[in-house]
This record gives C-alpha cells, structure tokens and sequence, in this order.
C-alpha cells in the first residue's frame, strides 16, 4: 500500500493520535503544525515515510505551505483538518473570541480550499476534519467555538454538494466528538464523560476506512445531540450549561 495524506494540527492531541494510528499502518504522512518539535518526534518514528512542515493556518502563506508539502509528497489521496482552538469565554473576550475566528473559521476555509481545489483538479480525493459536537447547538460558554464549529459543518455540508454537482469524486468525513481529553480542554473544569484521544483516534480511522460522512463519536453523543437537537429554543436559552 502506498496511501499518502497530509495532517494539518498533528503536533498534539487527537490529531497526532490519528498519525500514530496512519503510521502504523504503512501511510506516507505530512504533518504540518506551528510547532515543530512534535512533529520531528513522529517523523523520528519512520524518516522515510514522514514530511514535516511548520504551518501556522490563520497566516496567508498556509494555502502556498500546504501546496508545497502536497508536491514534495509527489500527491496525497486525503487531506486531514485537525487545527483548531477552543475556549471557554463567559466574560466574552475580545481576543479569545477573534482568535477563534481566525483559527476555526478562516483558517479552516483557507485550508480545506486548497485541499478542495487540489483534489478537484486531481479528480479525486478525500477530505476529513475534526469539526465538533458543539457546532450543533449555540453553546453559551463557549460563542465563537460553537459558531466556528457549526461553520465548519455547514461548509463541509456545502463542498460535499458543490463536488456531487460538479461530478468530482472527492469524499468528506465531517468528525464530530464530544469532550477528549486533551490540550484543548486545559484549565480545572472537570468535563463528564471525557473520552481518550486514542480511543477517539481508533474510531476516526475508522471512519475514514468506512467513509462516513457524519461521524459522531461517541454512542453518548450521539445520544445526547439526537435529544438536544429537540430541545425548543425557548428551553434552550434558559439552561444553564
Ligand atoms: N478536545 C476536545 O474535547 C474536542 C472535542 C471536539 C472537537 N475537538 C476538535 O479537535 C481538533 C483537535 O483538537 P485537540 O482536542 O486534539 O486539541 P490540541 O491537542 O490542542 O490540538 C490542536 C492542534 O491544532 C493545532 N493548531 C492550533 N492552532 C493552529 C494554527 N494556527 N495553525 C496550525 N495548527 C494549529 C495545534 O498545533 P500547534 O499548536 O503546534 O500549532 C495542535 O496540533 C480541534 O479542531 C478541536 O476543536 C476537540
């Protein structure tokens, strides 16, 4: 097997746990991240089959970085968005807010557009992200994280159209978990049902062996989303979440 896909966001957390599992089973990879001492431990784990590149996705550059890393590979067959930021912000900060913007929302379109053309070009090709269960209700701890994560969702609904219209054959995987234990939920709230990023790794790969094109993970979450989904929004402005 020769399968290449390129990683964006696997420096830590669920997207490195999803190289270790590619690796391991033979692919070429090209892990991209701002920081570049993660990646060189992973390359470390099989020189020949692994690319690094420092993106950072809310920079301009970061659609030319991805294009570059796509030819040194000679192609890829999948491209994996796993970049991105999250924050509680009860107080509404300016800051968090427009960092997630930046990160989530535009970040995310720079990238997976250039993955889409690439593929579109190519004639073929498979996109997967880690969008989130928290893009499926307006969640009031965390605004720009919930909006960001809807956005994502949405416009991985809309390219998985546009592709079908134009006759491309390029698949989606939209991932959705809810609370992993990783960097991103830092800080000393205590999150329930708090699920392993290598647990969550296995049922991506999984996923992406099976082409879903929604995948919730867990089973609870795909509980909880299918009952909070019925929740009626004059219910829902009052909770306290
Ligand atoms: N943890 C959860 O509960 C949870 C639940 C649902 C969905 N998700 C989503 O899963 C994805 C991965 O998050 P995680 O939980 O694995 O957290 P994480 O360990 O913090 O990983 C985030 C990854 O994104 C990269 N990243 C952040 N900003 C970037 C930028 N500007 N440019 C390039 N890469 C950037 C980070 O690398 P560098 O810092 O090296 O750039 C890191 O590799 C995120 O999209 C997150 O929203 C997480």
């Amino acid at each position: 097997m020769n399968k290449k896909a390129i990683i964006v966001g696997a420096s830590s957390g669920i997207g490195r746990e999803v190289a270790l599992l590619l690796l391991a089973e033979g692919w070429h990879l090209g892990l991209a991240a701002r920081r570049m001492e993660p990646l060189l431990e992973l390359k470390a784990l099989a020189p020949e089959r692994v690319e690094v590149m420092t993106i950072d996705v809310t920079q301009p550059d970061a659609g030319d970085l991805l294009l570059t890393l796509i030819q040194r590979m000679d192609g890829i067959q999948l491209y994996f968005h796993a970049s991105g930021i999250g924050h509680q912000n009860r107080m509404l900060e300016a800051d968090i807010e427009l960092r997630t913007m930046d990160t989530n929302a535009v970040g995310f379109t720079r990238m997976i557009g250039t993955a889409y053309r690439y593929f579109a070009e190519r004639g073929e090709g498979h996109i997967a992200a880690i969008t989130s269960i928290a893009g499926t209700k307006g969640l009031g701890p965390a605004p720009a994280y919930s909006a960001t994560k809807a956005m994502q969702a949405t416009y991985l609904q809309a390219l998985e159209q546009q592709a079908h219209q134009r006759g491309l054959h390029i698949r989606f995987t939209d991932i959705r978990p809810g609370f992993v234990d990783t960097a991103l939920l830092r800080g000393d709230f205590r999150y329930p049902m708090l699920m392993q990023p290598q647990a969550v790794a296995r049922d991506i790969v999984h996923s992406l062996h099976h082409h879903h094109h929604i995948r919730i993970i867990d089973f609870r979450y795909r509980l909880l989303t299918f009952f909070w989904r019925l929740i009626p929004n004059w219910i829902w402005r009052r909770m306290k979440i």
